[in-house]
């Protein structure tokens, strides 16, 4: 019997047949210190590997042998959209306060009570820098609302008003890295008055293994030699795991219609989920994805309807920015990407990734596929030998490449909903330095500080948008970063759930009125604002339904946000401010 055989003996059968495998597939430099290690060293690695083979559907043979084939066509240069033709998607684009856009959130208010809201929060959250979890960082500082809770906060205001007493589900991806403290953070906070059983958590596998090379040899942890380096699979593995978990399945028995996909920062994410929802009903939408008008060469995807000149199939599907110049320019578009001369906009709306399904056909694909994303790979050459890597890579999966999996009749089924960035968008994914050069870029920075800003920004533009008198602040520069934060105004999901709700609660536009230098906190579902001056602060906290009738003039020190550079708090150390509340009125 050879050293390898004799040094697996005493491990459990099933992962001596998988040590065995990868022994012979490619992967014996795994095993070369066994026959002199000792048995818990020899566990530790068994033991992952099992777990890394059971997390993959194909196991990590199938693995391998799945990036040895995307390695190869990466090496050779294989444009994976190459045959595909681009053209201009199906969706319609909005402004806020049109007719168009209430007619089409009208009918979307209707499927309020039907939805199971899926958030990604698997994410490490690199480039942010947060020593938490993203999800247990404050929205905004004016009320200090975490997005889980805010999440948590519209799903059960949902509930409240349109579900007839129905529980609304949520599902949480977590990963390794986020999995502990999100469970801790739901449950310090009584899951944030949300019925545990509600709640679904999946958990993403320890990730897929790193590889050193196009052999795809599997890469070992340089810290600890008996263990594999992992490197995450991405967020696309959410819909295998609904899959798996039979969630989408147990959603469509609850009388769910609906399956909403976010994301972990964007404080701005459901004010215009009515408004998709509305957008799939008219068009019978299996996919509708959330996109902002996107200009021509900005650095986000665009969504694009391919056909395919061999087979004549068609897609409608994101298309990295990178790659949709190239692509438009060799499929008889000169140009490349540029503006529509009418819009001053690229005709293909950039994608956000918060995607819409309509559940029925959402499941049926899952039912098909078992939710398995296409795969991709995108190593790092030392040279153009395209034969070493700067550092190991791995194969990686995207949620919004779901249309690949669509079939036939379905897959015309896709669209997007377009309404600017300042209404649904402004994710905290960068640290405030990283925000500051792309600021200077002309890029939306994406700090923790844009973040606050765009959410009162949103609520002063929806109040505006029915003809409530709200000045503008002025622009200050915290840490680099140029935010307009006043008036700071907080309009929780109780009191108001979408703009299709403004004129229920503020039936006087033009008798509110709100100073530059204010901040308004509104919470409650029975609170109407009649008529309102407001110069200073207010924070009206309506319990349940109550009724509350607002009819006042209100002038007193309000509330500062004051430069404070210096704190060891992280949430104020990301500003670079902090708000001194000097007096409040109560509203009543
Ligand atoms: P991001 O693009 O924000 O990436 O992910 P990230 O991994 O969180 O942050 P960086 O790149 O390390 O800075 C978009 C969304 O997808 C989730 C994130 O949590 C976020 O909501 N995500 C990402 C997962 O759930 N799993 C993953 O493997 C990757």
């Amino acid at each position: 019997m050879t050293d390898f055989a004799e040094s697996i003996r005493d491990l459990s059968p099933k992962q001596q047949e998988l040590l065995r495998n990868l022994h012979s597939g490619g992967q014996s430099h795994l095993f070369k210190d066994f026959p002199q290690a000792s048995l818990e060293s020899r566990q530790t690695l068994a033991s992952q590997l099992e777990a890394l083979d059971e997390s993959y559907p194909t196991g990590i043979l199938g693995y391998t042998k799945r990036a040895r084939e995307l390695l190869e066509d990466s090496r050779n240069g294989v444009n994976p959209l190459d045959g595909w033709i681009p053209s201009v998607p199906k969706g319609e684009a909005f402004e806020l306060g049109t007719t168009e856009y209430q007619e089409t959130e009208a009918i979307g208010m209707q499927e309020l009570g039907s939805i199971g809201f899926v958030l990604v929060a698997g994410g490490l959250g690199e480039r942010l820098g947060y020593s938490g979890i993203k999800i247990a960082l404050p929205t905004e500082t004016a009320t200090m609302t975490c997005y889980l809770e805010y999440y948590i906060n519209y799903i059960l205001a949902l509930q409240q008003k349109y579900s007839n007493g129905k529980h609304l589900p949520m599902c949480i991806m977590t990963s390794n890295d986020t999995n502990d403290r999100t469970i801790k953070l739901l449950e310090d906070n009584n899951f944030f008055g949300m019925k545990k059983e509600q709640i679904t958590i999946v958990q993403q596998g320890q990730g897929v293994p790193a590889l050193t090379d196009n052999d795809a040899t599997i890469a070992i942890d340089p810290d600890e030699p008996f263990k594999v380096l992992t490197k995450p699979h991405g967020h696309g593995d959410i819909h295998e795991l609904l899959y798996r978990h039979r969630v989408a399945k147990k959603w469509i028995e609850q009388g769910i219609k609906w399956l909403i996909l976010f994301q972990d920062t964007n404080g701005l994410a459901f004010h215009t989920l009515p408004l998709m929802l509305g957008v799939s009903k008219k068009m019978d939408l299996i996919m509708n994805s959330l996109a902002v008008p996107r200009k021509a060469k900005q650095a986000i995807g665009g969504i694009a309807k391919l056909e395919n000149k061999a087979t004549g199939e068609t897609r409608t599907i994101n298309v990295e920015y990178n790659q949709l110049d190239p692509l438009l320019r060799a499929t008889g578009s000169p140009n490349g990407d540029v503006n529509d001369e009418e819009t001053g906009y690229s005709p293909f709306p950039g994608n956000i990734n918060q995607l819409l399904f309509q559940l029925d056909g959402y499941h049926k694909a899952l039912e098909r596929t078992n939710g398995i994303m296409p795969e991709f790979v995108n190593p790092k050459y030392k040279d153009e030998t395209k034969t070493v890597f700067k550092k190991p890579t791995r194969l990686e999966c995207m949620m919004q490449d779901f249309p690949t999996v669509l079939e036939g009749e379905d897959t015309k089924k896709v669209g997007y909903t377009s309404v600017p960035a300042d209404l649904c968008f402004s994710p905290v994914k960068n640290a405030t330095p990283d925000g500051v050069a792309l600021q200077a870029q002309g890029i939306a920075p994406g700090t923790a500080a844009t973040g606050e800003r765009d959410q009162y920004g949103a609520f002063r533009r929806m109040l505006r948008s029915i003809g409530c008198r709200v000045e503008q602040g002025d622009t200050e520069t915290h840490l680099g970063i140029e935010v307009d934060l006043l008036p700071a105004i907080v309009l929780d999901p109780s009191f108001l759930t979408c703009p299709g709700d403004l004129k229920k609660r503020f039936r006087q536009p033009d008798k509110v009125k709100i100073s530059k230098r204010s901040t308004l906190i509104v919470r409650g579902e029975g609170v109407i604002i009649d008529s309102l001056e407001l110069d200073g602060a207010m924070v009206i906290d309506g319990k349940s339904s109550e009724p509350i009738t607002i009819n006042k003039e209100v002038k007193n020190e309000g509330w500062i946000f004051e430069k404070d550079e210096t704190s060891d708090d992280e949430v104020i150390k990301m500003r670079g401010y902090q708000i001194t509340r000097k007096e409040t009125d109560k509203g009543l």
